[in-house]
C-alpha cells in the first residue's frame, strides 16, 4: 500500500505523525517513533516561559557572581542560545533530526510576538525540518478584544515566517469567534500549515480539599469530532496544510481525518497510552482499511468527506445539527 505523502512541502513516508509530547524528549526516544513507522516528529515544545524563568534567574546568578569574583563569569555562558537555557533543546533537535530519517519538527509554545524569530532561526540552524508554532495564548484578562487576540497569532507567525526558510505551522486554538476566519487569515500571513487544534489542560476544582487541582488527562476519540469538523470545512478552502491532532486512539480514527480532508493525522495521547510502537498497529491498520475499500494511495482518501465546494458552509452545519436533533427526538437515545 502507498501511504506517502507531502505535509507542508515535505515528503512523507505516511501521514501519520507523532505530535508534540514527552515521547520526543529523548533521542532514544525520537527513533522509537520513527522505528515505528511515524512519517515525522514534532519534538515537545520549548515553552516561552521556560526560557523567561531560565534567562531570569542566569542574569540574577550572573549579578551575584559579579559582585563576588570575577571569575565567576567564566561559569556563565557566552552565548544568548545558551543564556536563556534553550541549549538542550536545540541540542536535542540537531541529534534527533541526524539519527533519523524522517522529519523533526521542532516546537516553539508562547504567546508574546518577541522572542520567537530568534528561537525559530535556531531551530533552523540545528536541523529542523520545520518549526511548529502553538500559540497558547487563554486572554484571562476580559478586557482584550477577538481582535487583538488574533492580530497577536498573526504577529507571531510573521515574525518567524519572516525570519526561517523552512515550513512554518501554527498550531492554533478552536476558541475564536470565527475559527474559520481566523484560520484564512493565517493562511493568507503565510503559514505552510493548520494544526488543529491545541487541547489546553483546563484545570479542575477538588470539593473535599477545597482546592484547584491541575487536570491532566488523556483523549479520548470523541474528542475528535471538533477539529474534525473544521478539517471538512477548511479542506479546500485553505493553501496551507492541514493537520488534525486530538483523538485518534484506532486507526480509523486515522481514517476518519484523512476522509474529512487532513493531509497529517497526529497522535500523543495513544502513543502515550499504549507505547510508541503502537505506530505500528495504525499504520497497519490503516493500509488493511484502504485494501478493504479498495483505495491506493491516500490522495484517494483525503477530503472524501469533506464539505463540498460551493456549499454554503453555515447551511451544512445547520442540517447537521438540525438532523441530529430530529434522531435524537426519535428516541435514538432510548424512551426516556
Ligand atoms: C503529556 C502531553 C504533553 C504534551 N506536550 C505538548 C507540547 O510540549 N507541545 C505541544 O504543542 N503539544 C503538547 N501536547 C499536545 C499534543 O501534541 C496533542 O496536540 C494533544 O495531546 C492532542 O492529541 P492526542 O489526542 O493525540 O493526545 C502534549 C500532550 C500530552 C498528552
Amino acid at each position: 500500500m502507498d501511504l506517502s505523502t507531502t505535509y507542508m512541502g515535505l515528503a512523507l513516508r505516511n501521514p501519520l505523525v507523532a505530535s508534540a509530547s514527552p515521547l520526543s524528549k529523548t533521542v532514544d526516544g525520537v527513533r522509537r517513533l520513527a522505528d515505528a513507522g511515524v512519517g515525522a516528529v514534532v519534538l515537545y515544545s520549548l515553552f516561552e516561559e521556560q526560557l523567561r524563568r531560565e534567562a531570569a534567574d542566569n542574569a540574577r546568578l550572573a549579578e551575584a557572581g559579579t559582585e563576588s569574583f570575577a571569575e565567576s563569569l567564566s561559569y556563565f555562558p557566552a552565548s544568548a542560545e545558551e543564556e536563556d537555557g534553550s541549549r538542550p533543546y536545540l541540542s536535542l533537535l540537531e541529534r534527533a533530526a541526524t539519527a533519523v530519517d524522517v522529519p523533526v519538527i521542532g516546537s516553539l509554545n508562547g504567546v508574546t510576538p518577541s522572542g520567537w524569530a530568534d528561537y525559530g532561526r535556531a531551530m533552523q540552524d540545528a536541523g529542523a525540518a520545520a518549526i511548529e508554532l502553538n500559540i497558547s495564548y487563554l486572554p484571562g484578562d476580559p478586557h482584550i478584544s477577538g481582535r487583538d487576540v488574533e492580530q497577536r497569532h498573526v504577529d507571531v507567525l510573521t515574525r518567524v515566517r519572516d525570519a526561517v526558510s523552512m515550513p512554518v505551522a501554527v498550531k492554533l486554538s478552536p476558541h475564536f469567534s470565527s475559527t474559520g476566519e481566523m484560520a484564512l487569515r493565517l493562511d493568507e500571513a503565510g503559514a505552510d500549515a493548520l494544526v488543529l487544534f491545541n487541547r489546553f489542560l483546563q484545570p479542575d476544582i477538588d470539593a473535599d480539599s477545597l482546592s484547584v487541582v491541575p487536570e491532566f488527562s488523556l483523549s479520548r476519540p470523541a474528542e475528535a469530532r471538533l477539529p474534525r469538523t473544521w478539517i471538512a470545512l477548511l479542506y479546500g478552502r485553505v493553501r496551507a496544510s492541514l493537520a488534525a491532532t486530538t483523538g485518534v486512539e484506532t486507526s480509523a480514527d486515522v481514517a476518519k481525518f484523512l476522509l474529512a480532508g487532513a493531509d497529517v493525522v497526529m497522535t500523543a495521547s495513544a502513543l502515550l497510552r499504549h507505547g510508541p510502537e503502537y505506530a505500528t498497529v495504525l499504520l497497519d491498520g490503516l493500509s488493511e482499511w484502504m485494501a478493504s475499500k479498495e483505495f491506493s494511495t491516500v490522495d484517494e482518501v483525503r477530503g472524501m468527506l469533506a464539505v463540498p465546494a460551493d456549499t454554503d458552509e453555515t447551511a451544512y452545519e445547520r442540517a447537521g445539527y438540525v438532523g441530529a436533533l430530529r434522531e435524537a427526538n426519535r428516541g435514538f437515545y432510548g424512551p426516556w
